[in-house]
């Protein structure tokens, strides 16, 4: 049975700009802006005529070089937008490059969202191209357009081609996890090291791996937040200026349509884009960054809608770190719409409204790839059951695994064991943070073992202001050289999409906000069980109840001082990872140009 489209839309409306640029009650306001327009060219016949006026919201530059491929789309969005009737703003917002931000990019998604919602709120804007790319450069400005709730469309910068080395395939990110295993284990040294990693990045454009980057802007195309087909094409493509073009001519007719970002980001669509995740092998980020998009329009989603929607999906996208393949093939073999099919014919896609009036269902549907090796069919996927899971103890009260880069190596280790299956108990190693754990953790003091569990604890958005993607923990060299090559990994910060480590993370409520990792002491026992969705530290309710009093009494978990305002200022106000990393405040803004 097909499912039913009830999809409701906004009727459309008179427009925004308007209000500036056309309006006697405001004659100074409207005569003052319009002076300074004229600045670059624009006539009263141009600001007056009923041309909606399209933002481009601008967030590549030399500071952010995922996204800098913008600087030259842009242009194409531009002829798009003016083809259609309309007229171009476009207009810097706070830059993010989630490799050299410190003490992390994602600190910044925040920031970005603020500096957006109040451009889009405070200008003559009818509508907004977002220029989408390097992580989260994706969700801050979905978030911003989901509060605002102007029409608006995202265009990503594209992936980069295909990285090589020695004739293999070198992808982003994912190089660095294994390049660092290989000079730790002493393969190579580091000038290897770094013409290793800088193979990986042969073009303009995002991380060409299923990381965060291409995880974030394949979910917005399936939330409906782009043109069908926009996710996949590589930055230097020629599809990709196409693309642009139509990016732009579409946003205007979406503002004569008035179709806004609350008919979009609906439940159906979340459901629709936690589905697709777990085909493609998708970052943990994204958990994160979708919920965080929901309770900006307003749509409840938590952590266990993952794990209730998404972890019976099986994984069918052949991309790196789940699988083998890059960007280019991902393209060739279908991008978005061809792993869409695949879930449509199963009855796993819900007919949700996108950015060109269709349904996800009406653009995707039969659009099966030739490329089987790439996007394998549904019946015969690369791994049964690839979603997240969320467990919960007494370390945590929500974190997830993703279990699609479950290795067979540590499935044999950790969860073959015939008494006592898809669970296993371990002693917890404890690091207070990133400079700890790079500190201590080649001491062959330190005596680890393949039976030791390997916690990272005051690095979420609080005690690492923006939480730190660090839990990926790598083994100790001397256990690497003896053929261990992956220990069990907990924490309360993230991981980069690019790893292929199935540590359980973004544990909620983190150690700095009274999570129960605080509590946690070198040595303890840990039994993590996937049947029961469970993590607990073995410790007695007594012992626990001790170390809390000491902990309080020494004024709760300590974690270094706000080195920026905006760090202080995100402290005091932000949200746990499980909640999406909001600012609480923010999340009551939900469509505020209505009001
Ligand atoms: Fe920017 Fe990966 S580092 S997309
Ligand atoms: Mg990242």
């Amino acid at each position: 049975m097909k499912p039913k489209n009830n999809n409701k839309r906004s009727k459309p409306a008179a427009l925004r700009s308007q209000a500036w640029f056309d309006n006697p009650a405001n004659a100074d306001m409207t005569a003052l802006y319009i002076e300074r327009t004229m600045n670059f060219g624009l006539g009263f016949d141009e600001l007056q005529s009923g041309r909606p006026i399209v933002g481009i919201a601008q967030t590549g530059s030399d500071i952010a070089p995922c996204n800098r491929h913008h600087l030259v789309l842009a242009e194409r969005v531009r002829e798009g937008i003016r083809d259609a009737g309309g007229i171009a703003f476009e207009f810097p917002i706070h830059p993010i490059q989630e490799t050299c931000k410190r003490p992390t990019a994602a600190l910044d998604r925040n920031l970005q969202y603020l500096s957006l919602v109040e451009v889009l709120y405070g200008y003559p804007l009818d509508g907004v191209v977002l220029t989408t790319g390097c992580d989260k450069t994706t969700p801050a400005q979905i978030m911003a357009a989901a509060t605002v709730d102007i029409p608006a469309i995202a265009l990503n910068a594209g992936p980069m081609l295909n990285g090589w080395f020695q004739g293999e395939r070198t992808g982003s990110g994912t190089i660095v996890w294994r390049a660092r295993e290989m000079m730790a284990a002493g393969e190579i040294g580091y000038q290897e090291f770094l013409k290793l990693v800088a193979s990986s990045a042969p073009s303009t454009g995002h991380c060409n791996t299923m990381g965060t980057a291409s995880t974030m802007n394949s979910l917005a195309e399936v939330l409906g937040m782009t043109l069908p087909g926009s996710a996949a094409i590589p930055a230097p493509y020629r599809d990709r200026q196409e693309m642009a073009y139509l990016t732009g001519k579409r946003i205007v007719e979406m503002v004569r349509e008035n179709l806004k970002p609350s008919d979009i980001l609906t439940r159906a669509a979340f459901e629709n884009a936690i589905v697709v995740n777990s085909a493609l092998g998708g970052s943990t980020n994204a958990p994160i960054h979708l919920n965080a998009i929901a309770r900006h329009i307003g749509v409840a989603l938590t952590t266990a809608d993952w794990e209730k929607h998404g972890y019976k999906i099986p994984l069918i996208v052949n991309l790196q770190p789940a699988g083998e393949y890059l960007a280019e093939e991902y393209y060739r073999a279908g991008g978005v719409p061809a792993v869409v099919a695949e879930l449509i014919a199963q009855g796993k896609i819900q007919p949700a409204l996108t950015a060109n009036g269709k349904t996800l269902i009406e653009n995707c549907e039969g659009k099966f790839t030739s490329d089987r090796k790439v996007i394998f069919p549904y019946a015969k996927p690369m791994k049964k059951n690839a979603g997240f899971l969320n467990l919960r103890g007494n370390l945590f009260d929500s974190a997830i695994m993703k279990t699609s880069v479950i290795t067979s190596e540590f499935h044999a280790r950790y969860l073959e064991n015939p008494k006592d299956p898809m669970a296993f108990e371990g002693t917890a190693i404890v690091f207070d943070g990133p400079e700890d754990y790079h500190r201590r953790i080649d001491d062959p003091k330190m005596k680890l073992g393949a039976n030791s569990i390997l916690c990272m604890r005051g690095v979420g958005p609080v005690g690492y202001p923006g939480a730190a993607e660090v839990v990926n923990m790598r083994a100790p060299d001397y256990l690497l050289k003896k053929g261990i090559t992956a220990l069990p990994c907990i924490g309360d910060g993230r991981q980069s999409g690019t790893s292929g480590s199935p540590s359980i993370l973004n544990a909620s409520p983190e150690a700095a906000t009274g999570g129960g990792l605080a509590l946690l002491e070198t040595g303890d026992r840990v039994r993590i069980d996937l049947k029961k969705r469970t993590a607990n530290m073995l410790v007695s309710e007594e012992e626990l109840a001790r170390r809390r009093a000491k902990l309080a009494a020494a004024g709760g978990y300590p974690y270094p001082p706000s080195q920026t305002p905006w760090q202080e200022i995100q402290r005091a106000v932000v949200d746990e990872l499980s909640e999406g990393m909001v600012l609480k405040p923010a999340v009551k803004y939900q469509k505020i140009h209505a009001t």
